[in-house]
């Protein structure tokens, strides 16, 4: 497994950039530290949060047609491979050479690679631990995969909704022209009435409350900062112009948060960005793919038509 630790005071002073601007924001991806990928994979249980089972559905009812037609003897390369289990259902039918699990979070990454070896003797498997939140490294890719090989991108479960729309379609175009991709399966989350996406992201359990909530504690542990979880609400709102769920962590009291080197003060009601999670109809999503180079070859939904996965090729020239 190849992993690319990123520089701790760089991770700071991104921190710090973001709790000092205007709008206070940190980045979703502080959502992961171990206990965080805990907690998200308890959402993925919860009745209100659809979009895994949805997809699940889909790859169920329609794996056979999603591979038809994709490059033999590929790279399967999977984004935000988690705990592999998705690609575990790919490869029996794409039957790719070789599985390139990547992921910023590799602390579950050994053992669902050794499973996977067993499962399938004679698949080459491998591991990237890196963040590729801001576009994925050229050659981090051609480190690990042969020139010459197929390269059949895998980005499901709907975290291209982290992106703005606009870094959605540089980050996909990157893959096609940076990272040569031959094939794109990704899934995508649809939009749904605000009330239902609502519940999905501030759930009567409080898991996803309990999710958010958490990255304070990573935050202290990563900046050295003092937030207090019981000065922080969830809160989860559907943003219908940008077609998003936005999640804050909203200050119950006026307060003021330390960590070595910075401090600001936070006024009862004020907020810290945490997440965007962007939801598309099969037109704009398709329409997006277009714009960052892909045809749009297949598009599958589930019966609730709630989700959906996108294969795309890239465009003849
Ligand atoms: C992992 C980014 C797809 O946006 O639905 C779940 C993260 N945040 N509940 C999503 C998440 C709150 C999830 N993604």
């Amino acid at each position: 497994m190849q992993v690319y630790r990123e520089d701790p005071e760089a991770i700071r002073a991104e921190l710090q950039a973001g709790l000092l601007a205007d709008q206070p924001h940190v980045l979703p991806k502080y959502l992961y530290d171990a206990l965080g990928a805990r907690l998200f994979e308890a959402i993925t249980e919860l009745p209100e949060y659809t979009p895994t089972r949805q997809e699940a559905e889909i790859f169920d009812r329609s794996m056979a047609d999603i591979v038809q037609g994709l490059p033999a003897s590929a790279c399967l390369i999977d984004l935000g491979a988690g705990s592999c289990r998705k690609a575990a259902r790919v490869i029996p039918l794409l039957r790719p050479v070789q599985y390139l699990a990547v992921d910023i979070s590799v602390e579950f990454m050994g053992n669902c690679l050794e499973a996977l070896r067993r499962e399938f003797p004679g698949l080459r498997v491998e591991g990237l631990g890196i963040d590729f939140s801001e576009g994925l490294s050229v050659n981090a890719i051609d480190a690990m995969v042969p020139q010459g090989r197929p390269r059949v991108f895998f980005y499901p479960g709907s975290s291209i909704g982290n992106f703005h729309p606009d870094e959605a379609e540089r980050f996909l175009r990157g893959l096609l022209i940076d990272t040569s991709a031959q094939a794109l399966i990704i899934g995508v989350d649809m939009v749904k009435p605000a009330r239902v996406l609502e519940l999905a992201y501030d759930d009567p359990l409080g898991v996803t409350a309990a999710f958010n909530r958490n990255m304070l504690l990573h935050l202290n542990r990563r900046l050295g900062a003092d937030f207090a979880i019981a000065d922080w609400d969830h809160r989860a709102v559907f943003n219908t112009t940008h077609s998003r769920i936005e999640m804050h962590l909203v200050a119950r009291r006026d307060l003021q948060v330390q960590w070595p080197g910075g401090s600001r003060l936070f006024v009862k009601g004020d907020w810290i960005h945490t997440e965007n999670s962007y939801k598309y109809s099969i037109e704009s999503f398709s329409a997006l793919l277009g714009r960052a180079g892909y045809s749009v070859a297949g598009v599958f939904q589930d019966s609730h038509k709630g989700f959906a996965v996108f294969v795309g090729y890239p465009q003849a020239v």
